[in-house]
């Protein structure tokens, strides 16, 4: 379980997570391995990069990516083995700065990368990581034997 990303602070799963937040200031979210938990990721992350004064060009940006990554996790991905069992996790980190950078993270329990696809011009999937791609200034992924991690760094 080798993170590879690129990191604003060092990741951590299990216990010392709130230690880590506090100093750090990276949030983690729990969410259900649900059809539910793009909108709950999308409202309580849009809130705290309003309140943190991010440009509103910025919040949509990574609401979108946010978005993508966790219907991904859902859809294609499992809920995780390790802590928080049955759930999967989101986690974002905001730099110093009004612009960011943002780093955001979507762990599944899934261990299979994503791929992106050969969208057709008409085709109504695979376009997830296109808009990530495009959206993001750089995204990638790691993945473990029961876990996969798909990253994007946002902004400045
Ligand atoms: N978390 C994930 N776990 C496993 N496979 C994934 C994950 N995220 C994406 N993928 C793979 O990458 C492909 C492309 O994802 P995406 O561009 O979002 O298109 P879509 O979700 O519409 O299929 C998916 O079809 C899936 O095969
Ligand atoms: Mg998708």
């Amino acid at each position: 379980m080798s993170p590879a990303g690129p990191r604003l602070t060092p990741g951590a799963t299990g216990a010392g997570i709130a230690a880590r937040q506090a100093a750090h200031g990276w949030t983690e979210m729990p969410l259900a391995y649900a059809v539910t938990s793009p909108g709950r990721a999308r409202a309580r992350l849009g809130a705290e990069l309003t309140s943190n004064t991010v440009p509103r060009d910025l919040v949509d940006d990574a609401l979108l990516v946010v978005s993508e990554l966790v219907a991904n996790a859902v859809r294609h991905g499992r809920p995780l083995w390790a802590p928080p069992p049955g759930r999967i996790l989101l986690r974002w980190e905001l730099g110093p700065g009004p612009r960011g950078p943002i780093l955001v993270e979507v762990v599944d329990g899934g261990g299979v990368p994503p791929v992106p696809a050969d969208a057709d011009l008409g085709a109504v999937r695979g376009r997830g990581l296109v808009i990530v791609g495009g959206l993001a200034r750089v995204w990638g992924y790691d993945v473990a034997l029961r876990e996969t991690r798909v990253w994007a760094l946002l902004g400045r």
